[in-house]
């Protein structure tokens, strides 16, 4: 998928905007408070429905406006959409292709954009809910099926924790936990094959951009680690735990408790690797997703860096640089230096200045 022209409106300190993007790198530098960052959130929405900076939409909206408006088109081999979001406060409306749609995951499909920016050291230092998003994401671009089978496994667990906390429905206790079995099975299953194709993707960047160092990966269950995952061997352990969550109201095991354990020389990266190592851990692990729903190698996924400089050190920088040339994907890269990367044929540098956006240098 490439992002060929965004229309920005009403986000943040951009009031209007429209880029026409280059399929390979585009450059976006401005000073700090410019709105750089503004334009990588803009994508952001249209992708996935929120921010990366803030959860909450209206701190997105620019002020004294009551709604943002994002707007795309994009091509897909020989197919081209265009694609927009409009959001207030309290109401969202999606289009693809001049059509009402209802679901930002409908959305999603048309722009899987991965983004990097300073709080991306997280996925690896933070909480286990954001390495099963980062996984689950592969999932959701790998197999079509998966987002089913992900909303599937949020609304058994949601019923099943209901019976746990309200004594008058705990009778149906052991039909929800029949479900959430059957559910949790599939769940893992699409997780350890998302996880069979990142892995040689993340095993090659982290090569390139931490050397000699040894990186892996793990899957863990949301169980005791050598626990079987049949369903009778499952179904025998709620049936064990029982009474504790009852006590605790809620379901303590399963796909939701999955985590990611990631590996630095053999210790765990969180406690082993220095802040440097972590930053590049962490971009190589989102590198490595973007490629993963790559199949064919034609550049499906496209690659975001907010402040690319601001992360890492010089040598760290040219290295990661090179290694972005190299992946054959549509770049958007934000910079306070307009020197950051030499440009090619194709490449388009944005200039940005409160607010306004403006085209440098292109070559058509
Ligand atoms: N909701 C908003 N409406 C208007 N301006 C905003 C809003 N939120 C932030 N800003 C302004 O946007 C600017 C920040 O833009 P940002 O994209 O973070 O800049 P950069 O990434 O270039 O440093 C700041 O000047 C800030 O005051
Ligand atoms: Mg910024």
């Amino acid at each position: 998928m490439l992002l060929e022209q965004l229309s920005i409106n009403h986000c943040r300190i951009i009031d209007s905007a429209e880029l026409m993007l280059s399929p390979g790198v585009n450059l976006i530098s401005g000073d700090n408070g410019s709105g750089k960052s503004s334009i990588l959130e803009a994508v952001a929405i249209l992708s996935r429905g929120r921010s990366f900076r803030s959860p909450r939409i209206v701190d997105v909206i620019q002020h004294k406006q009551d709604h943002l408006l994002i707007r795309a088109k994009t091509t897909d081999d020989d197919n081209a959409f265009s694609i927009g979001i409009q959001k207030s406060r309290t109401s969202t409306r999606i289009r693809v292709n001049q059509q009402d749609i209802n679901t930002q995951a409908a959305l999603s499909r048309y722009l899987p954009v991965t983004i990097i920016d300073p709080n991306s050291i997280e996925l690896v230092t933070g909480s286990p809910s954001l390495r099963r998003a980062y996984i689950d994401w592969i999932a959701f671009y790998l197999f079509p099926e998966f987002h089913k089978v992900w909303q599937n496994y949020q609304r058994v667990l949601k019923q099943r924790n209901l019976c746990l906390r309200v004594p008058s429905y705990l009778s149906a206790l052991p039909v929800w936990t029949d479900e959430l079995i059957k559910a949790q099975i599939r769940i893992q299953d699409y997780r350890e094959r998302s996880l069979l194709v990142l892995k040689p993707q993340l095993e090659r960047l982290c090569e390139r951009l931490l050397g000699d160092h040894s990186i892996s990966i793990k899957l863990t269950t949301g169980f005791a680690q050598a626990m079987d995952l049949s369903a009778e061997s499952q179904k025998a352990f709620y049936l064990e735990k029982r009474d504790n969550e009852i006590k605790s109201a809620r379901t303590l095991s399963g796909a939701h408790r999955a985590d990611l354990q990631i590996m630095f020389n053999q210790s765990l990266a969180q406690q082993s690797a220095s802040r440097g190592q972590l930053k590049l851990i962490a971009i190589s692990m989102l590198l490595a997703q973007s490629r993963s729903i790559d199949t064919n190698n034609q550049g499906k996924g496209i690659i975001a860096i907010d402040d690319l400089a601001a992360e890492l050190d010089g040598e760290n920088k040219h290295k990661l640089l090179a290694t972005l040339r190299s992946l054959n994907q549509q770049l958007l890269l934000t910079t306070t230096q307009s020197d950051l990367i030499p440009l090619e044929a194709d490449d388009r540098m944005f200039h940005v200045k409160q607010g306004k956006v403006f085209l440098k240098n292109s070559s058509v």
